[in-house]
């Protein structure tokens, strides 16, 4: 007990001693700025909200174009989306040797999932459910962004999205709140590390703040319109998770929340983000959000402007608003001096936190940027990750794994190629380095099989809608011979194999910003290839390529193998080749509901009982909540994943079943690989709350477990459950949790759970 004391004596101290270093950092860091801000013109002030892209400034070239008359007025806060450190110093040395208070500028980008080395798109990440390893990818994405010369990222994307026609559901981490709040943690630590001056450390921007996720009916940048309860509990966790790690900046979502655009929603930005989270850095607008406003129908540029700032925008990226009217709104009224003064002071705090007024030149290392790129040990990371991150949905007569002999048909559209296999958003990736399926085969199988390759089909059979789908350098390369003279080669090679590989789905650019589907099949000319394959009656595997949850229905009762692989990456085909041959057994979970069709979304699994739900087992029941056409299952549901072994689950063995205040439940299962082979498995702990004061979901996720099992192990897996669990904001958005009765439920994916009922009172 003694020991005990003085060991909490012993953390209080520690604990005081830093927030004492915190404070008197941060009183120095307040006195710099006020010195630095009582020289400044309101013109300054203003320039430093305004961060324009960079345009296509060259090397050498910077003292010269637009961009540089603007720094040198003083007239730029950043610049976005500018590469390498040769650009980088040329542009901060206008900023530093030529400007009147020579501030130097912050650098941000878009380094979504990776930079040159690039991992899987961030919804393929989140089926690892591997929070290290999360942490780890962004890490290696900010030591190579900063020795490029970038200090800021945007990223991480934490909006919950259970729409799968919305094609930015790629970017996020899924449908969970829970899971997705754990993500963004790890993705904040792993770019800002403990200490933001290191120069291998880069901000990091929560996005989009908030509900961009919701979009109606899945149409890029549309209207969301949605309950506070459904928000606080379901849609915000993520954004105040990233708050709560820490995160230097956040950005506004284009959508309107409430009938008023995020950009000038003053509940969201400073009494939700400001005064409840408590949030201390800075709010960037996303790409011209400002000036949008004026579409949205809210006020020409100075009023929309006025409504930022007043809402609570530090940051105006792209449409200069800030710069060109906020003098004006000052002048009449519309603003103050005080709202200016924050904003700025705001944006400074941040380049004080990097270390830019110690050395503007911090990220401009020439010798880490030839040397910490797109290294060896990067690129072994990211194949591993990315084989964490693909999903095994089928394996009939296990197929799969493939033997490293005989003759295996590679054939599909995805199959050749490399641009795609880095997915959405791979600004600073290298396309011309990244790994095909056909040369990840290749290389992983050696000389022991005999790899034969044909297109089989175009990515779609509208030319139009392959151009829309192959931007960016992402092409498919259209073959232009009849669509029936393409699939008689592949019939012909296939006809020779042992086994047929089709690398089949989206193609990078068909999710992504901008890239939502009303339709969420395989293109119906792949399909028509994959039918084709089925009936030469070979064993068939479909590798799917895809940004978002598919409707497989047909591929489920058809194809006797599906590895779900995503866009994996810079070494996604050497990846895939790891997983297809055994060489790492599958251990993806979900982060997503599958569909059926269309027309069942949104569909999520911790959706409300309503007052007619149906009855378990049946799939249609006159009166009840339910569709005359399908049933209300999913294809896959959320946490679903397969293993080249299987796991099975003990029932769960509580400590107690009824429960007194603040007390530890533990339960626990055991679980064993019964299968053959080593392999990776996600235990899962769902919970229940089976009456309150509001309507409560059927299951909520709140923790999980993965674990390695070998062959034939068993393991018992505890959770520890406190009514922090079980808390949840009620009508009145009060965060609490009620007494009464749950269920506890745990499995390897949210529909096959084992389940025990416990009563907890207060
Ligand atoms: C618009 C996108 O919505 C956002 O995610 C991105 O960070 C900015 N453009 C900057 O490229």
């Amino acid at each position: 007990m003694k020991r005990l004391q003085r060991l909490m004596t012993g953390l209080a101290m520690i604990l005081c001693l830093q927030m004492q270093a915190q404070t008197s950092q941060d009183a120095k860091m307040n006195a710099f700025i006020t010195t630095l801000m009582k020289k400044m013109t309101l013109e300054e002030k203003l320039g430093q909200l305004n961060l324009p892209g960079a345009g296509d400034i060259t090397t050498g070239q910077a003292s010269n174009s637009d961009i540089a008359k603007k720094i040198k007025e003083g007239k730029v806060g950043g610049l976005f989306n500018i590469k390498s450190v040769a650009k980088i110093r040329d542009v901060q040395k206008v900023a530093v040797e030529n400007s009147r208070l020579k501030i130097p500028l912050i650098f941000g980008m878009d380094v979504i999932h990776g930079y040159q080395t690039v991992f899987p798109i961030p919804l393929g990440l989140s089926c690892t459910w591997d929070m290290p390893l999360i942490e780890k990818s962004a890490r290696i994405a900010a030591t190579e962004a900063s020795a490029d010369g970038i200090c800021w990222t945007f990223s991480p994307m934490v909006d919950i999205a259970r729409d799968p026609r919305w094609g930015r559901i790629a970017e996020g981490s899924g449908e969970d709140a829970y899971l997705g709040s754990q993500i963004a943690k790890a993705m904040v630590k792993g770019y800002q590390g403990d200490d933001l001056k290191k120069n291998n450390t880069i901000m990091a921007c929560v996005k989009h703040y908030a509900l961009y996720g919701a979009a109606e009916a899945g149409r890029d940048y549309n209207t969301t319109d949605m309950s506070h309860v459904r928000m606080y509990n379901e849609y915000f966790p993520p954004y105040k998770a990233a708050v709560d790690a820490g995160v230097g900046s956040v950005m506004a979502s284009f959508n309107e929340v409430d009938g008023v655009p995020a950009t000038a929603n003053k509940w969201l930005m400073t009494d939700v983000l400001r005064n409840q989270w408590k949030f201390k850095g800075f709010v960037v607008t996303d790409y011209t959000g400002i000036n949008e406003m004026i579409d949205h129908g809210i006020g020409d540029l100075q009023t929309v402007t006025a409504r930022a700032l007043n809402a609570g925008i530090d940051m105006d990226m792209v449409g200069e608003g800030m710069l060109t009217t906020l003098a004006k709104s000052l002048k009449e009224g519309k603003v103050t001096m005080q709202q200016i003064d924050m904003a700025c002071r705001r944006v400074l705090e941040a380049k004080y936190k990097l270390g830019l007024f110690e050395d503007p030149y911090r990220y401009c290392d020439e010798n880490r940027a030839a040397t910490e790129i797109f290294t060896d040990a990067n690129r072994k990371a990211a194949r591993e990750i990315a084989a964490q991150s693909f999903v095994l949905l089928k394996n009939d007569n296990k197929i799969l794994p493939l033997k490293k002999g005989g003759t295996i048909a590679l054939i599909g559209p995805l199959a050749d190629a490399k641009e795609n296999m880095p997915g959405t958003w791979s600004v600073a990736a290298d396309f011309s380095k990244s790994i095909s399926l056909l040369s990840g085969l290749k290389e992983v199988a050696g000389n022991d099989a005999k790899i034969l390759y044909a297109k089989g089909s175009n990515l779609d059979a509208d030319s139009i809608f392959e151009v829309n789908a192959g931007m960016f350098g992402k092409a498919l390369g259209r073959d232009s011979r009849p669509a029936a003279e393409i699939l008689k080669e592949a019939l012909a090679v296939a006809n020779q194999a042992d086994v047929i590989v089709a690398a089949l789905g989206e193609s990078a650019e068909m999710t992504g910003e901008s890239s939502s589907r009303t339709n969420i099949e395989i293109p119906a000319i792949q399909k028509e290839l994959l039918q084709a394959l089925l009936k030469t009656g070979k064993p068939v595997v479909l590798v799917l390529f895809t940004g978002r949850p598919l409707a497989l229905k047909w591929e489920q009762e058809n194809v006797p193998s599906i590895l779900n692989v995503w866009f994996g990456g810079s070494e996604a085909g050497s990846a895939i080749a790891d997983v297809l041959f055994g060489d790492v057994n599958p251990s993806g979970k979900l982060s997503t509901t599958f569909p059926q069709n269309v027309g069942q979304v949104p569909i999520f699994y911790n959706h409300k009982n309503t007052g007619r739900p149906l009855q378990e087992g049946k799939w249609f029941s006159k009166f009840r909540s339910n569709y005359l056409d399908v049933s209300n299952d999913p294809v896959y549901p959320f946490g679903f994943g397969l293993s080249y072994t299987n796991f099975t689950y003990s029932d769960i063995k509580l400590s107690s079943a009824s429960l007194k205040g603040a007390q530890t439940l533990k339960a626990s299962v055991t679980v064993t690989n019964s299968g053959s082979r080593d392999g990776k498995e996600v235990v899962q702990l769902y919970i229940r709350d089976l009456v309150g004061s509001i309507t409560r979901p059927v299951k909520e996720l709140k923790g999980f477990q993965k674990i390695e099992l070998k062959a034939g192990e068993s393991r018992t897996v505890t959770f520890n459950i406190t009514p922090e669990d079980l808390k949840f904001y009620n009508y009145d958005l009060k965060y609490d949790w009620e007494s009464g009765d749950f269920t506890i439920m745990i499995g390897g994916n949210s529909r096959d759970v084992k389940s025990a009922d416990i009563k907890w009172v207060k």
